[in-house]
């Protein structure tokens, strides 16, 4: 692995889930391996969850780690080519991308999508020129179009948690009083199908995503239509991709509750955290015993070890 931008990367996924719980089992067993390396975090946008996981999984393979928030900490950088710089950025992209990469033997960069320019966003132009100009292997800790870290570790979640050989899955939007970005979302459908597992897709009209991530899902349109059976539920709320970065919907009969919850077969729930109690998820939902969004965290950390044992393999 060269780099860890989406599920293209991932060579063999059943590979990387089993690496992934072998490190969950022993966290040290490669404790060698990143000695004397050096990671960078650089967060354009704010992260619990994937900030500490990355930074504790880089421990445990015996790298340094180096953190820095771009937003507030950093200089504004301009990222169009051959711009006049006299407005409000005084760092130009190509130029901060190649100093970290100077810093680092890897980077991991987060940034999120801006919701304005869909070119912009689907083209992945910050990421990519980052991917250009830093020169050491990325590792995408959320961009403008996935969130594949995030995936990885659902995957590993629904493994250590599946009854059947192909279970079920509901992807289900919900309301939220933000508008956010389809990452999460892309990229859960574009690994579960990767993965060759059964995915259907719940969304109000106008909330498609993109098939370049969901070909291959069935796709509802009506609140409860997709939890009959369903064996695990994944909650996230995202703007729509076809009328680009709108709200269409605030409709509460979205949210999960325990009503739908018993339409399906015992089904496990899971989000990626952060969520809005009682806007995406009712309490007595994700606090029962189903409820998986602890465990999906806790497994971030051998998401990102699994990825960045392969990435330091090939140094
Ligand atoms: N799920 C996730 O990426 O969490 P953070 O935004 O807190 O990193």
């Amino acid at each position: 692995m060269n780099n860890f931008v989406d599920v293209n990367d991932a060579d063999n996924i059943e590979a990387l889930i089993e690496h992934a719980l072998l490190l969950k089992k022993s966290p040290y067993d490669f404790e060698n391996l990143g000695k004397r390396k050096t990671i960078g975090l650089i967060f354009m946008n704010p992260s619990l969850r994937t900030r500490l996981s990355t930074q504790k999984a880089a421990i445990n393979l015996g790298m340094n780690v180096m953190m820095m928030n771009f937003s507030g900490e950093g200089w504004a950088l301009e990222t169009e080519q051959g711009v006049i710089m006299n407005g409000d950025k005084p760092e130009h992209i190509k130029e901060a991308a190649a100093v970290v990469g100077s810093y680092c033997d890897i980077v991991a960069i987060r940034t999120f999508a801006g919701l304005k320019d869909k070119d912009d966003d689907y083209n992945e132009l910050i990421l990519r020129q980052f991917i250009r100009y830093c020169g050491k292997p990325i590792i995408n800790m959320e961009s403008a179009t996935v969130h594949p870290l995030q995936s990885l570790t659902d995957l590993i979640t629904i493994k250590e948690n599946k009854e059947a050989k192909n279970p079920k899955i509901l992807l289900t939007w919900a309301p939220h009083p933000k508008v956010l970005p389809q990452a999460v979302a892309n990229s859960f459908a574009q690994w579960t199908l990767a993965a060759g597992y059964d995915l259907t897709i719940a969304c109000p009209k106008g909330y498609e995503l993109s098939t370049d991530f969901a070909k291959g899902a069935k796709v509802v349109h009506k609140p409860e239509e997709g939890y009959m059976d369903a064996d695990f539920v994944y909650a996230k709320n995202w703007s729509s991709f076809v009328h680009y970065g709108k709200k269409l919907s605030e409709d509460k009969s979205w949210m999960v509750d325990a009503e739908k919850m018993k339409l399906t077969n015992n089904a496990k729930f899971m989000h990626c955290l952060p969520v809005r109690r009682n806007v995406v998820v009712e309490d007595s939902v994700i606090d029962s015993v189903n409820s998986l969004v602890i465990q999906q965290a806790s497994n971030r950390v051998w998401a990102a070890q699994a990825v960045l044992s392969k990435l330091l393999e090939n140094l």
